[in-house]
C-alpha cells in the first residue's frame, strides 16, 4: 500500500513558526515520523511539501491510478482552495485532511475548508501525530476493502 502525504505553505517552518500553536516539532521531526510510521505498518510512504497551489493540485493529478490514500494538510490553501477540492475529487483516492492545530478554535475563518469537502475525515489539533492517525485510518479502510489484515 502507497500513501502519498501532502502539505502546503509554511508547513515546511514547523517548529519555528508560531510555535504556542504549531509546536515545537521540526518539519524534519514530521518526516522522522513518517518514515517510523512507515517502517512500523509496512506501508510505502511518499511525502511533498509545497508553498504553490499549482504544484500541490499536480502531485494531486499525478498520484492517480499510483496511491492508494492520500492525507494532506493543504495549510491556509484550506480555507481558500477550489481548486485543490477539485483536484481531489478529480482523482478520486480515499484522502484524509490533517491540521495541526484545532482550527475550529481559532479564527472563524480556519472554519472554512474546501479540500475537506473532499476527504473521509478530518484530525485536528492533535500536533504532528494527527499524520499518524490519519495514514492508520488510511490503512485500515484498504485492509476493507481489499479482504486483507
Ligand atoms: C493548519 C491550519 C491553517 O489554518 C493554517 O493556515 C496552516 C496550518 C494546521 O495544520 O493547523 O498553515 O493547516
Amino acid at each position: 500500500m502507497t500513501i502519498l502525504v501532502l502539505n502546503g505553505p509554511n508547513i515546511n517552518m514547523l517548529g519555528i513558526r508560531e510555535p504556542g500553536i504549531y509546536g515545537k516539532n521540526s518539519y524534519q521531526d514530521l518526516l522522522n515520523l513518517l518514515e517510523e510510521t512507515a517502517k512500523t505498518e509496512g506501508i510505502e510512504i511518499q511525502h511533498y511539501q509545497s508553498n504553490h497551489e499549482g504544484d500541490l493540485v499536480d502531485k494531486i493529478q499525478e498520484a492517480y491510478g499510483k496511491v492508494d490514500g492520500i492525507v494532506i494538510n493543504p495549510a491556509a490553501y484550506t480555507h481558500t482552495s477550489v481548486a485543490i477540492l477539485d483536484a481531489l475529487k478529480a482523482v478520486s483516492i480515499p484522502a484524509v485532511e490533517v491540521h495541526i492545530s484545532d482550527v475550529d478554535a481559532r479564527e472563524p475563518f480556519r472554519q472554512i475548508s474546501y479540500a475537506g469537502m473532499a476527504c473521509e475525515k478530518t484530525i485536528k489539533g492533535q500536533g504532528i501525530d494527527g499524520y499518524r492517525q490519519a495514514i492508520l485510518y488510511l490503512k485500515d479502510r484498504y485492509a476493507v476493502d481489499n479482504h486483507c489484515g
